[in-house]
């Protein structure tokens, strides 16, 4: 949720700040801007409008010359889209400007203090009111400034920030969003993320919270706001250039729908001990004594990755039978939850930046809960708060709706399950036949790829259509919802999902001829069960698309339409069902005309509350 990067080297500025911003625009796309301190000192650009609009006027107005400048796409919070709310911000006497991600809580109260010394705003943002305050404070180090403004600033921050007066330095610091510090050679390039970083380099470290880095072109200082050094962790970065490019895809979604087969096979790649059926997750070995005697888990997630968490619940009941509940993050972290002796709190997040994903986690932690993260970006604020943890590792996930990364939760939440069911009631023979379906499921999902263009043809036929149902049973019933956000989020149709019965208890009221509804009607425990509400649909005039296993004649007689795929067990089914949910959502968002990468309000990794 909005990107940052910042840059300071030898090499002109503009060039590789606006490529930056090309590769963190899936974070924020409202507007963008550029500052650079050159010659002629400080020189700010912004546009209204995605990095291209930035780049245009830039065109237009001219090149900013220097080496040292921040940049930013933004996902707007406090105050609307237009051109005086766009980062960067700055202040009115000390030179001072700065990009941020995050929101400052106490903006209100710090805005009446500077507006009573004089300070003219001339913008809506929180942000301007942090720049004002550290010109408020500046006496000639900005270092310092930006500590001492940052000790009275409550709420989320990453922020970088240059002055004028100081051309050769710049100041990062983070609280709550993530910042990262790039370090080339007589050069830094500072980003949200990787991925606007390992075209420059591939060391780099995480700043951590209330961390504040005072870059130079040949020095390098990192501090707490209370100004004590500390040591980063420099890591290496793993991410190649080709994961975050697009390649021969017209979009990010579906290159990362395509890659979900190569994803998984990543994912159980050297964990699945098909001898001795026991799970292998170095990960979890220092506290798989806590693990086989849990007596309850509470899984905690937001959006996508709330409905991989469901699926993990079922997951963990039936094959682990261990007590298991999943809660949405931002509930949980204000409910006061109880923790008994024996919880262990689960947190999913592809990102490992959600706000609310990381504030129930640390709920929970200070109750007494073993925490383990499902996540995918190695090296994130969750993933380094958890007790312990399983990565997804099905490389960086650059569209906004998330497809592989959901897949990828449910895989690790499926070995996890194992590794604990293994240990504590699941014979060998059991497990190795699970790990052995498990290993098949990567070329499943190659089969139902195959069948991308026969979805389109079918989606074709219902696109029009402005409300759909989405419906499924027990293990897919998730399935269901997830089929229903990924087609509402992209091609802004309103869809809903649920499980099947349910429909019989309000919703049936909205099934008008042809309205579509989409079943999971996949083999399995409650296959009789579907048909039955299938039967409920089609006797009000609902059009009925059925995601069905291969071979199932039987369904061809009451579905108008129906998506095929493989046969798997029933637990291991959703990342199988799942695929033909996103091809369709995909196929209807183009069909539409939408832009599938960067749909309308939305932005990747939502790291306010
Ligand atoms: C939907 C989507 C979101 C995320 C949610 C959690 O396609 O991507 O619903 O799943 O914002 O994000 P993470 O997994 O990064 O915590």
């Amino acid at each position: 949720m909005c990107g940052i990067v910042g840059y300071i080297g030898t090499k002109p500025a503009q060039q590789l700040l606006v490529e930056g911003l090309k590769r963190l625009e899936y974070r924020g796309y409202d507007s963008a801007g550029i500052a650079v301190i050159g010659q002629s000192g400080l020189s700010i650009t912004r546009a209204v409008g995605r990095v291209q609009s930035l780049e245009d006027k830039l065109e237009e107005t001219g090149s900013l010359e220097g080496t040292l400048g921040l940049a930013h796409t933004r996902w707007a919070t406090h105050g609307t889209v237009t051109q005086a709310n766009a980062h960067p911000q700055r202040d009115d006497t000390s030179g001072i400007c700065l990009v941020h991600n995050g929101i400052i809580e106490n903006y209100a109260a710090i805005k009446t203090y500077l507006e009573e010394k004089g300070h003219q705003f001339s913008s809506e943002t929180d942000t301007e009111v942090l720049a004002m305050l550290i010109g408020e404070l500046y006496e000639g180090d900005l270092e310092s400034a930006v500590q001492a403004a940052l000790r009275e600033v409550t709420g989320a921050y990453a922020i970088v920030v240059v002055c004028e007066q100081e051309p050769d330095v710049m100041i990062a610091a983070r609280k709550g969003s993530p910042l990262m510090i790039g370090i080339g050679s007589g050069e830094y390039i500072v980003a949200s993320d990787p991925s606007a970083i390992v075209a420059h380099t591939t060391q780099a470290f995480p700043l951590e919270n209330y961390n504040v880095v005072k870059l130079t072109r040949d020095h390098i200082r990192t501090s707490t706001i209370e100004n004590i050094e500390v040591t980063p962790r420099i890591m290496q970065l793993e991410m190649d250039l080709g994961q975050i490019e697009l390649g021969d895809y017209d979009h990010f979604m579906l290159k990362e729908i395509f890659e979900q087969p190569s994803a998984l096979s990543n994912t159980f790649r050297g964990r699945l001990d098909k001898k001795s059926g026991k799970v292998v997750l170095g990960g979890l070995d220092e506290f798989a004594k806590q693990l086989v005697k849990a007596k309850r888990v509470i899984i905690t997630a937001q959006g996508t990755a709330m409905h991989a968490a469901m699926i993990g619940e079922y997951l963990l009941e039936d094959l682990a039978k261990v007590p298991t509940e999943c809660e949405y993050a931002s509930e949980f972290r204000y409910r006061n939850p109880i923790i008994e002796d024996g919880t262990m709190v689960v947190a999913v997040s592809q990102s490992g930046e959600t706000a609310d994903t990381l504030a129930a986690l640390e709920e929970a932690k200070d109750r007494g809960a073993l925490s383990l993260g499902v996540i995918n970006v190695v090296g994130s604020t969750i993933a380094r708060e958890t007790d312990a943890g399983v990565y997804l590792r099905v490389g960086p996930e650059i569209g906004v709706a998330s497809t592989k990364a959901f897949t990828g939760q449910v895989a690790v939440l499926t070995l996890i399950s194992l590794f604990m069911a293994r240990r504590r009631f699941m014979s060998a023979e059991e497990s190795s036949a699970l790990l052995k379906q498990l290993e098949l499921v990567p070329d499943k999902i190659e089969r139902v790829l195959e069948t991308a263009d026969t979805i389109r043809t079918l989606t074709e036929k219902y696109v029009h259509r402005e409300n759909w149902l989405f419906l499924g049973r027990g293990y897919n019933y998730p399935t269901a919802m997830e089929g229903a956000l990924k087609l509402k989020e992209i091609s802004y149709i309103h869809a809903e999902g649920m499980p099947a019965a349910e429909m019989k208890h309000g919703p049936i009221a909205l099934i008008d001829k042809g309205m579509p509804v989409v079943f999971i009607a996949n083999r399995g425990a409650q296959y009789e069960k579907v048909m039955i509400n299938i039967e409920e649909v089609r006797s009000r005039g609902g059009h009925v698309i059925a995601v069905a296993t291969e071979g199932d004649t039987q369904i061809k007689s009451i579905a108008e339409d129906v998506m095929y795929v493989p046969d798997v067990p029933e637990a291991l089914s959703p990342m199988v069902t799942v695929i033909p949910l996103q091809l369709m959502a995909y196929h209807a968002a183009v069909l539409r005309g939408k832009d599938v990468d960067k749909p309308r309000n939305l932005a990747k990794s939502v790291t306010v509350e």
